[in-house]
Parts: structure tokens; sequence; C-alpha cells
């Protein structure tokens, strides 16, 4: 099988890797890639974000699975383009995206299917947004409609804070994003991420795991796009996992099917867990960066098999052999990040890691330049490690994170506080 992966982070080199290891996979190309998926596949420079250009590369090279990695390729319709040409593609069409790329959006498909989330009202003008602030109360929850970088929710503590987030979101600071609102209730709790493929009819759970957003230990500081993740979470039990599957993910997927745009590919949703309840806090369309990497460095081989039986719409007839396991990934950072930061610092200690099925640097933003690695991004480098428990699992990331020499580069040392405190 020829397989063409889009995207170029830590994502898409452990997507890269865990399909390399199948024996079905023969020839992978990663379009644009980076320094470190370059030492497993071929990388290609192509505009991602463009179907046509897309499309015709997959033509040329004989592809026979396209994985689309990050959102804005779905968004720009370019798995709608592949599907439309016969080329079997793991990901969304732009419509069914709109599950990430519209708040409100998703809020109405929950009201539609009943699925469990917090209260909100939508507005598109900013005095009706103040006035339900005022009748509603702190602590409450403010977001700009569309895409925003991450960037567009305020957990407003008090009305003041949130009054604030309307008027900078309807001065345009947001761009066109702003220019709609949904106000949340604020939901207490502990938060999970749960991942799910589904072929348009059928879902087929892959695990669970729980990001460090913030950039500083404790979880304090800037948020960020991800600064480590670990696999399972604890807080996803066995009953919390079948809530959120039958309660939160089958009525979506049916109420998305009922209108005629159903859902294909990996649906990343993030829930808000109250005494084993879940509620809906958000859906990503997209696997998560780091989250894939934990999930990936689980599932090995065969997630390619899943992928692929979910393109082609035969979801039913896959399965995935489950271990014991427990991963965890760390991001090396550098100095700076979620602010501004250098690039082109070089990065020694990469050539001699271990690389093995429980053990792997993925690279983010690294590139080569006379023959070394140097850092190209604010994230960098994923340390990432399997082990039968947690606290093996991070042992042997933080091992594989510290053998890297960059005195620019930054970590949390923290990863997995919460799972692992006594
Ligand atoms: P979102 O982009 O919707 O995932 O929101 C970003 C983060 O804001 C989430 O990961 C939560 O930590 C927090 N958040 C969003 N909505 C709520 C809510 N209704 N109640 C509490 N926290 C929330
Ligand atoms: N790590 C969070 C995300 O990928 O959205």
């Amino acid at each position: 099988m020829n397989i063409l992966i889009l995207g170029s982070g830590g994502r898409e080199h452990a997507l890269a890797w865990a399909v390399s290891q199948n024996p079905k996979c023969d020839k992978l190309i990663v379009a644009p890639g980076n320094a470190g998926i370059a030492l497993l596949a071929d990388c290609a420079a192509l505009d991602i974000e463009a179907p046509g250009a897309v499309a015709e590369f997959a033509a040329e090279n004989a592809i026979d699975l396209v994985i689309i990695g990050p959102e804005a390729p779905l968004a720009a319709g370019v798995a709608d383009r592949l599907r439309a040409t016969g080329i079997a593609v793991f990901g969304p069409s732009a419509q069914a995206a709109q599950l990430e790329a519209s708040k409100a959006f998703t809020k109405e498909i929950c009201d539609a299917c009943g699925a469990p989330t917090a209260a909100y009202a939508h507005f598109t003008d900013a005095n009706s947004a103040k006035a339900y602030i005022r009748a509603q109360g702190a602590p409450i929850v403010v977001k700009a409609d569309g895409l925003a970088a991450g960037k567009g929710v305020t957990v407003a503590e008090t009305e003041e804070q949130a009054i604030a987030a309307i008027d900078d979101m309807f001065s345009g600071a947001f761009g066109s994003a702003g220019a709609e609102v949904v106000i949340e209730e604020f939901m207490t709790g502990e938060e999970a991420s749960f991942f799910v493929l589904c072929d348009g009819e059928n879902a087929l759970p892959i695990g669970t795991a729980q990001d460090h957003k913030r950039i500083g230990e404790g979880d304090t500081g800037p948020n960020t796009g991800g600064m480590g993740a670990y696999s399972p979470a604890p807080i996803m039990t066995a009953e919390t996992t079948d809530a959120a599957l039958e309660q939160i993910v089958k009525p979506t997927l049916a109420e998305m099917a009922r209108r005629g745009t159903p859902y294909q590919g990996v649906l990343y949703v993030g829930l808000m867990i109250e005494n084993s309840r879940p509620r809906l806090v958000e859906y990503n369309v997209r696997f998560g960066d780091p989250e894939c990497q934990v999930l990936m460095m689980r599932l090995g081989g065969q997630i390619l098999d899943a992928l692929q039986a979910c393109a082609e719409g035969r979801l039913t007839e896959a399965q995935i052999n489950w271990a014991d396991d427990h991963a965890m990934t760390v991001v090396l950072a550098a100095d700076g990040y979620p602010g501004s930061y250098a690039k082109g610092q070089k990065i020694g200690g990469l050539n001699g890691l271990p690389e093995t099925s429980s053990q792997m640097m993925f690279h983010a933003g690294t590139a080569k330049h006379e023959g070394e690695f140097v850092s190209s991004g604010g994230r960098v480098l994923n340390a990432t490690a399997r082990g039968a428990s947690l606290k093996d699992a991070r042992d042997r990331a933080y091992d594989l994170a510290d053998a890297v020499e960059w005195p620019g580069g930054t970590m949390r040392r923290d990863i997995g506080w919460r799972a692992l405190k006594p």
C-alpha cells in the first residue's frame, strides 16, 4: 500500500512511525514532514491546504490512502476533493469538520441529539451578550465562535472579565471569529480526551489521554498547544468511557448522518468529568498533538488497518488489540514559547537515541542545517515512551528527554502529576 500523510508535527511523525511498522505499508510519503520524519519516510514539498494540488500529487504517486493530520486541510476541503476523485482518505469533509470549526454548530448538534454539555447561549451582538452575562453571573465561559488558534476561549472568574472578553471579541481582536460568541455555563470537574475512529456510521474507540495545556509546572502560565500527555487517562474508567460513547459520540454521529454530513475520521472528544459523568467540552476533528504520540506509541502498526477500514467505511470489521500498558510524551519547547522564541538552534544528542517499539523521540519543529538538527518551531521534540506502569513510562520518557543537548530548550518536569499523585 502507498500512503500519504499530510502534516509536519510530532503528531504526523508518530502517525508515520506507527503506520510504517505495518507490513502492508510499501511506500510512505509525508508532506511536508520534518527532519525527524525524513528518517523514516520520503518528505515532499506540497501545499497541503490546496485540494487540487493534493489530489494531483496523490494520483501521480499512486497513493492508496491519504491520512490528514492537521485541521486546516480538512477545513479547506482536501478530504472532499480526494473522496470525489476516488482516493481513500482518512479525515472528515469540510462540512463535518465544522464540529471543530464552529462552537455554535457543535452546540446545536448537542441540542439536537441530547448529548450532555454545558448550558449555553449564542450571540451576534455585544449588548445582548453582556446582558446575558449579567443575568447569569460568574464564573462563566466566553468563546469566539470560529477557529481562533486555541485563543478564543475565556474562562472568566468575574463578570467584569467576561464583559471585557466580549468587548475584545467584538472589537475584532479575533478577526471574523469574534463576530459571533457562545457563552457557556462554567463546568467543574477533571478534563480528559477520548479518541474515537468513525466511518460515518460506526464508532471504534482507540484510547484516552490527558494533555497539559499550560507552559508552567503545576499547570500555571499561558496556554500552549500542549506540553505533554499520557494515555490512558485514569479518570476514564470503563463506565465513564462507555457513557461518553453511548451518550455523546454515537448520538453525534447519528445526527451528523441524519443531516447528510456523516462524520468520517477521528473524533477527538474533549470531556469534563464530574462524579464519573462525562460532559462534552469540545470536539476536534483530528488527532490531538501531543496526544497522538502516546496513542500511536500504544497502538503501533495495527493503527493502519483501523485507519484504512475507517476510510473505506468498513469499521465494523476493525478491532483494536489492547495491551495493558501506559505511555507518556514530554514536549521539549524553545525557551520563550508560547511567546516569541529563537529558531535555528543546534540540537545535539539526537543521533544515538534508542528507537524501539517502546521508546521514540518524535520530532515536531526540527530541520536539518549543514548536516545537523536545528530547531524550527516552538514545540520541537516529543520524548515518548511506553511502560508497564505510568511511572515506568514517565521514567523512560524523561531518560530520552534528558539525553537531548539543547541549552535553548525547555520542558515541564511534572507531566503526569495528576495521575501519579500519591
Ligand atoms: P475549548 O477550546 O472549547 O476546548 O476550551 C479551551 C479550554 O477552556 C478547555 O480545555 C477547558 O479547560 C476550558 N473550558 C472550555 N469550556 C469550558 C466550560 N464550559 N467550563 C469549564 N471550562 C471550560
Ligand atoms: N493538544 C491539544 C490539541 O491538539 O488540540
